[in-house]
């Protein structure tokens, strides 16, 4: 079988730019429940990991940032801060991703953070709600900023006595903006460009095995709408609700993509083979052989799940995309040539691929409720996809779904698919969004309660209160329950959660805090509490006691 641990270490945040070093447990083969390293040692890392103590956190509408006892957080950038003397930190970071710059010191790399949207109220100074039509209203000066602050940030970032800080004008500083010149990774123009101007709506993402970040274009029908097809093929034009387009004139088709960007050179190239959606994500698994599997979702409701397969080593290019069917367990392959009923709609794959949802629902893919994060676990080698909800089916709290490849072969074209845990007060959170692994195992998850329902009378999400982040352990007591470790500001989302190389400290976002805010003057939350008396998204390290006893890194080394 293809499963390797050694292999997870990329999406274990373990990576670096410089040789790989793999934790012991990492490294050797096998599909099991436990990790070899526990075995091998007596059981004294499994002993220290049953016994840690964790408080579960109340739900809390309180305006901060609250962590469960044996962690503490610090702020490490947060919106306008300046990166170097050109470039300023963009707004609503979502996902984050550190590498080292080299393996022999895990405290001094490169973080990239992703900005996926803006609030103009903050960002430009124009209040959606003050007009009937908007759009008559906005201003080139208001779109360059929003453009501006949306993207990604690459920045080096150096811990010293406990405390992760910026290094200021360092040569790898850099923004990634709307207005960025970005490749398309492919052979054909793509209305007639093969270079495309910027990214936006840069949601999650993820990381290559060659040690490049991806970002992933979510919500891109907001910046520059979208081109919608009727029944006979007619295109029209459906606006956005920035209306980005009525002053830069940038086809939709250009966003939507899996971007990659060299981390070094901040060089960035979008990737057509993966398809084109609401990308939350892309988590990829290098094979034996060097190709590469990329699993995606599209987090809109009833949308669908897809993974690419590359037919050479290394490739985002070369390769087939399948879409997901859970309810046979088979992977559909979204290929022109060999699909009698991709052929007759679509005039090439280039087709198929920009108007993937079309050509997914002519396959029979499976309807599924906002697939968003997806990781792979790093013990069992079985796949998690969080799905968020889908209100418009009932399903107000979501769930986690778990795909096992058949034979635990990531490019397998069978696989199995079932519920791992439904979100709902039974087990404590609603609407999962981001995941991420520790190395021992257990699995960090965020959630995503939209800010116009969180807190409010009568909507069903009024029990759980602020957003959350929740760890569901895997050894000990509390093995496969949910435990409640920290509680967003006012409004707020934590997103983008991400272990250091060291496992001591988990990078995490907090996106749109104080987003219902009406009045700048009187915003619904003042976290983190800077001079500006107003809400800004930061990026904050959270480090402490507990997440080194939970880390088995630590107790390996230690
Ligand atoms: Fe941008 Fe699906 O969260
Ligand atoms: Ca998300
Ligand atoms: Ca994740």
């Amino acid at each position: 079988m293809e499963y390797n641990r050694r292999k997870f270490i990329s999406f274990l945040g373990k990576a670096s730019l410089g040789a790989i070093i793999a934790p012991p447990f990492l490294t050797s083969c096998g599909n099991n429940t436990t990790p070899t390293a526990l075995k091998n040692d007596n059981n004294t890392h499994l002993e220290k990991l049953k016994k840690v103590v964790l408080e579960n956190l109340l739900p809390s509408d309180e305006d901060d940032l609250l962590l469960t006892k044996g962690l503490n957080y610090h702020t490490v950038i947060k919106w306008r801060d300046k990166i170097n003397n050109l470039d300023t930190f963009g707004f609503n970071n979502d996902f984050t991703c550190f590498l080292p710059l080299d393996d022999k010191n895990p405290k001094d790399g490169l973080l990239w953070v992703n900005h996926e949207y803006v609030n103009p109220l903050f960002v430009s100074d124009f209040n959606f709600k003050e007009y009937k039509n908007p759009l008559q209203h906005r201003t080139l000066e208001q779109i360059d900023k929003e453009m501006y602050n949306v993207g990604g940030t690459i920045v080096r970032i150096k811990e010293e006595d406990g405390k992760w800080k910026i290094v200021k004008n360092d040569p790898h500083n850099r923004r990634i903006t709307g207005k960025t010149p970005i490749t398309l990774n492919w052979d054909i123009p793509i209305k007639g460009k093969d270079t495309v101007i910027g990214t936006n709506s840069n949601c999650s993402g993820g990381i290559t095995p060659w040690n490049t970040f991806l970002t992933c274009e979510e919500n891109y029908d907001g910046f520059f709408g979208e081109t919608q097809y009727d029944e006979n093929n007619v295109a029209t034009h459906i606006p956005s609700s920035y209306g980005w387009e009525n002053f830069y004139k940038y086809p939709p088709e250009h966003y939507g993509w899996v971007v990659e960007i060299d981390p070094k050179s901040g060089s960035a190239q979008k990737h057509i083979a993966l398809g084109r959606f609401a990308h939350e994500c892309c988590t990829v698994y290098e094979l034996k052989d060097k190709r590469v599997v990329a699993y995606t979702g599209d987090d809109s409701n009833s949308e669908h799940l897809y993974k690419f397969v590359s037919s050479k080593p290394n490739s985002l290019k070369d390769g087939t995309l399948y879409v997901a069917d859970t309810k046979n367990g088979k992977w559909l392959p979204l290929d022109w040539e060999n699909q009698p009923v991709l052929k007759a709609k679509f005039k090439n794959q280039t087709e198929v691929l920009i108007r993937t949802r079309e050509a997914a629902k002519l396959l029979g893919a499976t309807e599924l409720n906002r697939p968003e994060d997806i990781e792979i676990d790093p013990i069992t080698g079985n796949i998690f996809v969080s799905l968020t909800n889908n209100k418009d089916k009932n399903d107000f709290h979501g769930s986690i779904l778990k795909i096992e490849e058949t034979n635990g072969n990531f490019d397998a074209l069978t696989f199995k698919a079932s519920t791992y845990i439904a979100g709902g007060e039974e087990n404590g959170f609603s609407c999962p969004d981001n995941l991420a692994f520790d190395l021992s195992g257990n699995l960090w998850m965020t959630s995503d309660m939209s800010g116009d329902s969180m807190n409010k009378k009568n909507k069903p999400y009024m029990p759980f209160k602020n957003n959350s982040l929740f760890v569901i352990p895997r050894y000990g007591e509390n093995a496969g329950k949910v435990i409640r470790i920290a509680s967003a500001p006012r409004d707020a989302e934590l997103t983008g959660p991400w272990f250091s190389p060291d496992g001591k400290t988990l990078f995490l976002s907090v996106q749109h805090p104080g987003e219902q805010t009406k009045d700048l003057k009187n915003p619904t939350s003042k976290w983190p509490f800077d001079e500006d008396n107003i809400p800004k998204p930061a990026v904050v390290a959270i480090t402490g006691d507990l997440i080194e006893k939970m880390n088995l890194l630590n107790q390996i080394e230690a």
